[in-house]
């Protein structure tokens, strides 16, 4: 096990497209990262490179202290699922999973240790013996992760291994390999573009766009203290509000004009944080689930927010409504007996302890 350090890693592809910009990261021993962001940030690329799949631009990478830019991947000691893991059809589960140790002339006997323990951590015991023509998807993907294991490799790189899978299995495969990650701790590098998939994994989530990173943490970290626009945007589904608006200040306090004529009140606590932008243009980001039903009891919302609801979709455990605010579009995550009607204007309460405000020059989290 490893802990693996990147440092300033560039990479150029011919033509001179720059996928991976120059970045920084250090996993610990025993960690689980995700790198997540969208398509064609350089995800696959980074993981290539620490992989050895691919050549580095520029930089370092080392992988328990030694720097491995130089070193072929079969040498890095390191174990790699795709999405698309060919199993040998011909062989049986067992001789799949114990086909890398046999090629390394691993002694028999271990090699049927190491294969029985992967098959029960995997609970996959009882299929040792059939072919992967015989399993369903979730089934051949464990073998997938089995290969890995066995090779009790010093790091695991995953990249999109449950996007073959339908929408159950994946949720049903995402808590495995949570679980192998719990047993074996094996520090891993995991690879996805499904944010929930990386909240719901990761130690740490790494968001990366246009081949930089955007921030680095862990997942309630990033869902609470988005550093950029993007990562408020790209973490919690559905999206966070982006809502333009002027901040004021108007005898101490600090009142944002939203667009049609509606403000709400920045809460005392965040007035010496935001003051410097008064009098300026700024994004009012809120999550969905920060705009809620205005409960008619409360005769203290500090923050209400008339809307008309051009959408409506009940999802069992909430309805979410979806407005539009001069060109903005909004969303808000109701309790499912809301009194919400399209077409009928809808009092709405901003949670603004949960708000954020964005810089629009920077698109910094201010
Ligand atoms: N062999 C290559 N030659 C040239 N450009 C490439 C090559 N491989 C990838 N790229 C480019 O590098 C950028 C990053 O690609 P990469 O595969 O790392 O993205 P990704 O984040 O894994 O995306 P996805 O979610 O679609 O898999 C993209 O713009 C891609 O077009
Ligand atoms: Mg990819």
């Amino acid at each position: 096990m490893a802990q693996v350090s990147l440092r300033k890693v560039v990479k150029a592809y011919e033509g001179g497209v720059q996928a991976v910009k120059g970045i920084d990261l250090e996993i610990a021993d025993h960690e689980f990262v995700v790198l997540v962001g969208p398509s064609g940030c350089g995800k696959s690329t980074t993981l290539r490179m620490i992989a050895g799949l691919e050549e580095i631009t520029g930089g370092d990478i080392a992988i328990g202290g030694t720097v491995v830019n130089d070193i072929p991947p079969r040498d890095r000691d390191i174990a790699m699922v795709f999405q698309n893991y060919a199993l040998y059809p011909h062989m049986s589960v067992y001789d799949n999973m114990a086909f890398g140790l046999t090629l390394r002339k691993f002694p028999k006997a271990e090699i049927d240790k190491r294969v029985k323990e992967a098959a029960r951590i995997l609970d996959i015991t009882p299929l040792l013996e059939r072919k992967p023509k015989a399993l369903s998807g979730g089934q051949r993907q464990r073998v997938a992760m089995g290969r890995a294991i066995v090779r009790d490799p010093k790091v695991f790189l995953f990249d999109e291994p449950l996007s073959n899978l339908d929408a159950k299995l994946r949720v049903q495969m995402r808590t495995e390999i949570k679980k192998v990650h719990q047993t074996v701790k094996t520090t891993t590098i995991y690879v996805t573009h499904d944010q929930v998939e990386a909240m719901t994994l990761a130690d740490r989530v790494v968001v990366m766009n246009h081949g930089v990173i955007e921030q680095v943490g862990p997942p309630q970290v990033l869902y609470h203290t988005p550093a950029t626009r993007f990562v408020a945007g790209f973490i919690g589904s559905p999206a966070m509000n982006f809502i333009p608006a002027r901040l004021e200040e108007a005898s101490g306090a600090l009142r944002l004009h939203l667009p049609g004529g509606m403000s709400v009140d920045i809460p005392e606590a965040r007035t010496a944080r935001y003051r410097s932008y008064a009098g300026k243009d700024v994004v009012f980001g809120i999550r969905p689930e920060h705009l809620t039903d205005d409960k008619p009891t409360d005769k203290t919302n500090p923050a209400p927010m008339i809307l008309t609801p051009e959408v409506i979709e009940p999802m069992g455990m909430e309805t979410l409504a979806h407005f539009k605010l001069e060109g903005a579009e909004l969303t808000a995550r109701l309790d499912p007996a809301t009194p919400a009607e399209v077409g009928q204007p809808l009092r709405l309460i901003a949670h603004m302890d949960q708000m954020h405000l964005i810089d629009p020059t920077t698109d910094k989290v201010i």
